[in-house]
């Protein structure tokens, strides 16, 4: 069984995971309303993603016989400067989540809770993961400045993502 606290943390987790699925659907959004919508899908289907992550935080607590308490998600921002803005936000916030991804893991260690520690391994590496795409495309941003001939072509580069991939 979980510990109290171990379940609280859990279910903080879910929340968040929740909160990304929906940063990414409004950013989405905002990129269909600039009209890339190879951007649009990317982050749709990263939004797809986050809702997974969270139920598959949600069915281990039930598999571990906890109880989920689903929370209030918070608003998430609506407007941005620029699609450049958009993946630095996205990287920012991937790299806020690895760091309660590890808050986590450390409090699963202290409450000797292994099949917690086994269970968060696959979202270390998926963090990895995660990181690493959303640097990227940054970088992409970065290079490709104001020309729209280039980001025509990320457009259509990020549009090809299929559902389970990365880019
Ligand atoms: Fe669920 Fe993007 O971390």
């Amino acid at each position: 069984m979980l510990s109290q606290r171990l379940q609280d943390a859990i279910n903080g987790q879910i929340q968040h995971e929740f909160y990304s699925a929906y940063l990414y659907l409004s950013m989405s959004a905002h990129f269909e309303t600039v009209h890339l919508p190879g951007c649009a899908r990317w982050m749709r289907l990263q939004s797809q993603e986050e809702a997974s992550h969270a139920m598959k935080l949600f069915e281990f607590v039930l598999e571990r016989e906890g109880r989920v308490v689903l929370q209030s998600i918070e608003q998430p921002p609506a407007k941005f400067k620029s699609s450049l803005n958009v993946f630095q936000q996205a990287l920012e916030h991937e790299r806020k989540v690895t760091g309660m991804i590890h808050r986590l893991y450390e409090l699963a260690a202290k409450e000797n809770d292994y099949a917690t520690q086994v269970m968060l391994q696959w979202f270390i590496e998926e963090q990895v993961e995660e990181e690493r795409t959303a640097s990227d495309i940054v970088e992409q941003l970065k290079m490709i400045g104001d020309q729209p001939a280039a980001l025509f072509l990320l457009d259509k580069e990020l549009g090809a993502r299929g559902a389970g991939e990365k880019a």
